[in-house]
């Protein structure tokens, strides 16, 4: 039998949420959801079974589609509530060495120089160990928290996620690899001509930089991206590293391996690069 190595990630659905409160083994301690152990414990243990990365799924709303009310979502946890999984993510890397933490970050919702220096922030603490699943948002209730009257049209989401993906990358290389050059002897913290502003202009967004922090060992914190839709396809073979896919047969799965390879090269892109997990 011939062994390929294969890669492995897990997705925790329902992100930093209460888990199996209603079950046995979950109840008694169900109000401990709120601590990080249990997913620190989960990122541990799937470490040792030898995962690539853990990805925590996130949204910012409490729903209410459901009789216009927020009533049945609250009272049996139905995807809410949720904490930061940027808050997570940390007590998963301290308690690990080899796993990625992939936390979830909206493009509608974060600001990107925001993003850039969290994500930065934490490709630093981990090591080189951190990832962003890039999502865009979905529902008028997520977005209204955000002062909008409704979500983004879907493709001009993905049209403002270009762009915000083409700041955010230029604020990660707004530092030198080797700027960082902390020399007592000449008194030398930063090499300020290796720090460079970035003066970005574009169509739904604007930042001056430099990023206000180094340069992280990574440079480029890895980009997880789950669109399924022509649109998404195209978005995520010309920015993300690894996808996920949901995809209903062996054959749905190749196609759309398939159809990401062929996008990624038509960016330039060398499509071995790309995991796309299934
Ligand atoms: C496995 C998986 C995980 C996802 N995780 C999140 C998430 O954490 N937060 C979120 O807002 N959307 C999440 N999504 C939604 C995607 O980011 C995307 O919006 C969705 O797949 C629709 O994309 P499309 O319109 O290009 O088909 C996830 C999708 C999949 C398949």
């Amino acid at each position: 039998m011939s062994r390929k190595p294969f890669h492995l990630a897990w997705f925790i659905s329902k992100g930093y949420g209460p888990k199996g409160w209603r079950n046995q083994w979950g109840g008694p301690n169900a109000a401990n959801w709120v601590k990080p152990d249990l997913l620190v414990s989960l990122a541990q243990n799937l470490e040792r079974a030898a995962f690539d990365y853990v990805m925590i799924e996130d949204s910012c709303n409490i729903p209410y589609t459901y009789k216009n009310s927020h009533e049945t979502y609250l009272r049996y946890a139905v995807d809410s509530p949720k904490l930061d999984p940027s808050v997570l993510a940390p007590f998963m890397i301290q308690a690990t060495s080899k796993i990625g933490i992939v936390t979830t970050l909206s493009t509608t919702e974060y600001n990107p120089f925001l993003l850039a220096r969290l994500t930065n922030t934490l490709d630093h603490v981990s090591d080189g160990r951190s990832g962003w699943n890039l999502v865009t948002g979905s529902n008028d209730g997520g977005a209204q928290n955000f002062g909008h009257e409704r979500q983004f049209p879907h493709d001009q989401r993905y049209d403002m996620a270009d762009e915000y993906v083409e700041v955010v990358q230029k604020l990660w290389d707004s530092w030198e690899a080797d700027a960082m050059v902390i020399d007592q002897e000449q008194e030398i913290f930063a090499d300020p001509t290796k720090v460079h502003p970035v003066h970005f202009e574009g169509r739904y967004f604007r930042s001056r930089g430099p990023l206000s922090a180094p340069r992280s060992p990574q440079g480029h914190p890895v980009i997880c991206q789950a669109g399924g839709s022509a649109r998404g396809r195209t978005f995520a073979a010309r920015w993300a590293e690894t996808i996920i896919a949901s995809a209903g047969s062996v054959a749905a799965m190749k196609a759309f391996r398939d159809d990401i390879r062929a996008q990624a090269a038509g960016f330039g892109r060398n499509p071995d690069h790309i995991k796309v997990l299934s």
